[in-house]
This record gives structure tokens, C-alpha cells and sequence, in this order.
């Protein structure tokens, strides 16, 4: 562990929108980590510019910031839904530049869980899986479960947009449990 024997972890949503729903999980997230787990929710994606490999050593201060939070972080919980059955365009251009330098990225050997919420009926499991694809890439360990996968999110929370279905708060309580001890085991030489 990084700082003063807390896990910290950064949380990344993969939408902008104010009254996102993946927002709204990752903060219940946040509220839910064990004494010892801080879950740092980054503001930076809006930010961050359209990846462009003419500026890559030349990046934009949002692009070293956002690269700061992910290296200052034990692993990585992103919360994303789907569009058109896919990993949305901010999160994914974020993980481009996230995944610069090659082979020494602030995600290489970085574990990662993930989480969707969606009013749609398939909880984002498209996009998620698109993003285990991607995260082979970068050399970034997946957390292999508990899935969340949160259809028909609207249900679950309440109008103050706390997150109050028992069964999804025991699945994220299990992930904090479950990543700790992944993250433990990835003492691995990338090769
Ligand atoms: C362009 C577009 C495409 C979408 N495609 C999907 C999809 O493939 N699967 C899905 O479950 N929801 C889809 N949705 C609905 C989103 O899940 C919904 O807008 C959700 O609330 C976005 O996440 P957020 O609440 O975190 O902002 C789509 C929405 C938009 C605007």
C-alpha cells in the first residue's frame, strides 16, 4: 500500500453527465470503503483533450494531472455505462493517453475493477467487457469479480440519489474486500 498504509484508490466515472448514475455508484463507493480504503473520485476527464499522437510529450496539464491521481493510487475503480454497446468516447480517450508511455504507463501492472450502472436492462456488461479488452493492452490486471452490473439503475436509488439496494451495496462492500487482496497478488514481473 502507498500512503500511510491506506489503500487509495482512484475512482474514474465514464460519464460527464451531472446527474449520472455511474457517478452516483462510484460516490456510493466512496461512502461505503472500509476505514482503510481511499476511494478518490477524479474530476479530471472533462478535461482531458482529444488523444492526439502529435502531442504525445507535449500533453496537456489535464493529461499529467489525471496520469498523477492514477500513479499517487493502489488501483483503479471505474464506474461507466455503455453507449451503443460500448465503452463511452471520454473514458476511452482518457485511457489512451492514460496508456502512454508504452510500457511504463501510470496503468501498467495498476489494478483494476469495474462497475456500470445503466436504465437499460444489460447493466453495461458490453462496455465492461469492452474495457478488460482494453486494460490487456496496458498491462492492467482486472479484478476477475464481483461483477456489478446495474440495470435499471433509477430503482435503486432514492431521490437524493443515495444508492439503497442491499444486494448492490454487498456486491461493492465484496469488490473493496476482493480488490485489496488482487492487488496484494500482483507482485508480478511484466515481461
Ligand atoms: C448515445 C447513447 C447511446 C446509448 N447506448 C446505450 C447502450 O448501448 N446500452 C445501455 O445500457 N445504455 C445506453 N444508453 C443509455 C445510457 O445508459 C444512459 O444515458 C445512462 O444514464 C448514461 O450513464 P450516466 O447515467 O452515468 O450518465 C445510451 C445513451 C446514449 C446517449
Amino acid at each position: 500500500m502507498m500512503s500511510n498504509d491506506r489503500f487509495v484508490v482512484c475512482g474514474i466515472a465514464g460519464s460527464l453527465r451531472r446527474d449520472s448514475w455511474n457517478r452516483k455508484l462510484l460516490e456510493a463507493a466512496a461512502k461505503l470503503a472500509p476505514a482503510d480504503v481511499d476511494l478518490r473520485i477524479t474530476e479530471r476527464l472533462g478535461d482531458i483533450p482529444l488523444f492526439n499522437e502529435d502531442h504525445i510529450g507535449n500533453e496537456a496539464e489535464s493529461v499529467h494531472a489525471l496520469r498523477a491521481e492514477v500513479a499517487a493510487a493502489d488501483a483503479v475503480i471505474i464506474a461507466t455505462p455503455e453507449y451503443n454497446g460500448g465503452v463511452p468516447g471520454v473514458l476511452k480517450n482518457a485511457l489512451d493517453w492514460l496508456s502512454l508511455p508504452l510500457g511504463s504507463s501510470v496503468l501498467e501492472r495498476k489494478p483494476v475493477a469495474l462497475m456500470g450502472a445503466t436504465p437499460g436492462r444489460l447493466g453495461t456488461a458490453r462496455s465492461q467487457f469492452e474495457l478488460r479488452h482494453t486494460f490487456v493492452f496496458s498491462r492492467s490486471p482486472v479484478l476477475p469479480g464481483p461483477e456489478i452490473l446495474l440495470s435499471f439503475a433509477p430503482n435503486h436509488f432514492d431521490e437524493q440519489g443515495q444508492l439503497i439496494d442491499p444486494i448492490v451495496l454487498e456486491r461493492v462492500d465484496l469488490m473493496f474486500t476482493h480488490l485489496k487482496k488482487f492487488a496484494s497478488l500482483n507482485e508480478y514481473e511484466v515481461v
